[in-house]
């Protein structure tokens, strides 16, 4: 009997697209549920969307919808996304479905009955973004400590949740679990969090100021907040009320992996409430980091995301999920960039994977008619082979229970070299000439290595994987402990595959500043950094291949039109930016101060051509560092690279006049 393991994901808010943070999570759990598959373990892997609260409210109402409508057409963005991406989740959860409010309602009616939850007055400074309250000395600035934003003053009648009651055995149960919250120095951050003195959880809403969430069963002028009502989603999908025993098969196995961001929901909300419920703990709460941007995080509300849909269209699924297991460390934090995507894809899919498959089947094909080769007299460097594959598959699970996919990643790459080596050592295609059996033996130990690479590897990549092992005659096995030595079959029909993965150049004319920044990294010796595409200001201008008319975008408010600090300036310098064949380095005249910007427009503008001229430029635009020069706004201009036409004005008005 293998034993089970429940993965869930946070249930993702609606108020925006799915970005590169959430398919991280997403996929990450994906490749934990696959391992354990892949090692016999009954797996459930549930995820979701949060679909009420005030976030959910207001991004309902800038589009003119209802809620419910908002709801049922944004969830599809998460839910569809998934299986492009190769994420098989047995589950996903709606907080609008009755399966859940049904199981909310009667958790708050049974903590409310047993006097857990009262109600009372209550003042404080409440935070919209991050929709709760602070006291007075949370607050830096005056502001939300969390998101910035401006806090309101607000006394109000609500519910609460007798929290307090429960931290001494909460700060117990951390300390006598060592592993329930990982990494361990976040189970130091949430023992500090308890340090601080527990308080009372508010856990409603009045309706008068958010209507969008679950009725209160005992007051119907109040709903659940937000977070009481999404974190029993992870209950309510396995039927904690309708099916006991298949609660309690779930329940006693479930890992929780979140972000950093929702550490002491998650710690201290979440295993109270189970308290207070008489439930169990879940056994595992994981916290990863983020994926950052130029050093900042990435997030709807900052708006500098990273749409995984396009990243998969241009790369494909495998390789963003490659470059996303291998290039975070669980826990700790990366810089994304398409740039490192694109180099990690070359090096270890295209290059040591890749290409050892091409030469392997190609060998094949011409020295055994495309079948795998009968085995022959094996050697000492052949059984070094075997025992390196034979001993991977427990050096993977034991990473997988350290969740260091990372790692296990590495070590099986690590592999695949040493089977590139193993070629170049035992040279197949020289031995071919006077021993063919000996050269049978190279190559079924060769095709061997891969089928075992496919196999391993397959919960990461698992496209390539299965092409992998069509390529060479072999089928999937449906776990480890079927994983054998030897099970290729000779004579099976081996085809040549040279295209499992293809490289990419990263295109320097898309984004100059983001491969230079790249660039320059990789010169200092940095792993993992880089600048992504993020709208770099001067080259947008002269991003390749414009549709002929590009799709309209959706509706502003004129108040946010209104940001934009749209200004008249005069060109008084211009000079080329060396190693560059698009950028132009400007000095700029605003009335009240000069500026550097760079810009795409040297495929169509000379340095002469722009002194002296007037242009538009937006001018509160965060400077952007472009081929080391730090670009302090944006000049408009419409067109590509090579039909770029600036903006220009009718008449001559003074340098700093604003635009509206
Ligand atoms: O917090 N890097 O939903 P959410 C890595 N609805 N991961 C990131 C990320 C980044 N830059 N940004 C987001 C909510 N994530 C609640 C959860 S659970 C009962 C309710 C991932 O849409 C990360 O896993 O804001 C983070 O915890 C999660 O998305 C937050 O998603
Ligand atoms: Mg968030």
């Amino acid at each position: 009997m293998s034993k089970p393991f429940y993965i869930t994901t946070p249930i993702y808010y609606v108020n925006d697209r799915p970005h590169i943070g959430h398919a991280y999570c997403t996929i990450l759990a994906d490749t934990l549920a696959r391992y354990h598959r892949l090692a016999g373990d009954r797996t459930y892997f549930l995820t979701g969307t949060d679909e009420h609260g005030q976030k959910v409210q207001q991004a309902a109402q800038k589009r003119g919808v209802t809620p419910q409508q908002h709801v049922d057409e944004l969830h599809h963005s998460f839910k569809s996304l998934w299986p492009t991406l190769d994420v098989t989740n047995d589950d996903f959860i709606r907080t609008t479905e009755p399966r859940h409010t049904r199981v909310v309602q009667h958790f708050l009616q049974k903590l409310y009955d047993a006097g857990e939850i009262y109600p009372r007055d209550y003042e404080g400074w409440y935070s919209t973004a991050e929709e709760r309250f602070f006291t007075e000395k949370e607050l830096v600035d005056g502001r939300c400590p969390i998101s910035g934003q401006p806090v309101e003053r607000i006394v109000e009648r609500n519910y609460f949740f007798r929290m307090s009651n429960y931290s001494d055995r909460l700060r117990h149960h951390i300390l006598d679990h060592p592993s329930f919250i990982r990494p361990p120095h976040r189970a130091n951050e949430v023992l500090g969090f308890l340090d601080r003195g527990l308080e009372d959880l508010c856990i409603s809403r009045p309706k008068s100021r958010l209507a969008w969430g679950i009725e209160l069963p005992f007051d119907r002028d109040y709903v659940t907040y937000v977070w009481f009502d999404a974190l029993l989603n992870y209950v309510s999908a396995i039927d904690v009320l309708g099916d006991p025993a298949r609660f309690q098969t779930w329940w006693s196995v479930s890992h929780h992996l979140i972000g950093k961001d929702i550490l002491t929901t998650h710690s201290v909300y979440w295993t109270t409430m189970l308290m207070a419920l008489g439930l169990p703990l879940p056994q595992q709460i994981i916290a990863h980091g983020w994926w950052l941007i130029d050093e900042s995080k990435m997030s709807k509300t900052k708006g500098n995301v990273v749409n995984p849909l396009s990243l998969r269209d241009k790369y494909g699924s495998d390789v963003l999920r490659y470059f996303l297991m291998r290039d975070m460390v669980v826990g700790g934090d990366a810089n994304f960039s398409e740039a490192a995507v694109v180099a990690r894809n070359n090096s270890d899919l295209a290059n040591d994977l890749g290409n050892l498959l091409s030469r392997a089947t190609k060998m094949v094909a011409s020295y055994f008619e495309g079948q795998v080769p009968p085995r022959g007299p094996s050697e000492p460097i052949d059984d070094e082979l075997r025992e390196l594959f034979e001993g991977l598959p427990a050096v993977v699970c034991g990473l997988v229970d350290e969740l260091k996919v990372h790692q296990l990643i590495e070590e099986i790459l690590q592999a695949v070299r040493r089977v590139n080596k193993y070629i170049g050592e035992t040279q197949p295609f020289k031995v071919v000439k006077r021993d063919k059996a000996r050269t049978g033996e190279i190559l079924y130990s060769v095709l061997e290595a891969l089928r075992f690479t496919a196999v391993l590897l397959g919960p990461v990549i698992p496209r390539g994987a299965d092409k992998l092992l069509a390529s060479i005659g072999a089928t999937a096995v449906p776990t480890l402990a079927e994983l054998h030595w030897g099970d290729l079959s000779s004579g099976a029909p081996v085809k040549v595959e040279s295209g499992l993965y293809p490289r990419h150049e990263f295109v320097v004319s898309d984004a100059e500043g983001a491969a230079a920044d790249a660039a320059e990294n990789a010169k200092s010796g940095a792993a993992n950094t880089g600048a992504a595409k993020k709208g770099a200001p001067a080259t947008e201008v002269a991003a390749a291949d414009l549709p002929t008319i590009a799709p309209f975008k959706a509706m502003i408010e004129y108040a946010d039109f209104q940001q934009l600090d749209l200004r008249v300036a005069l060109v008084t310098a211009a000079e080329r930016v060396p190693k560059s064949k698009n950028l132009l380095k400007l000095e700029i005249d605003l009335g009240s101060e000069t500026r550097t910007m760079v810009s795409g427009i040297a495929g169509r503008y000379s340095p002469e051509e722009m002194v002296g001229r007037r242009i538009v430029v937006l001018a509160n635009l965060e400077p952007r560092a472009i081929f080391g020069i730090t670009s302090q706004g944006m000049l408009l201009a419409a067109g590509d690279k090579t039909s770029v036409t600036l903006l220009s004005l009718d008449g001559e008005l003074p340098p700093g006049t604003s635009i509206s």
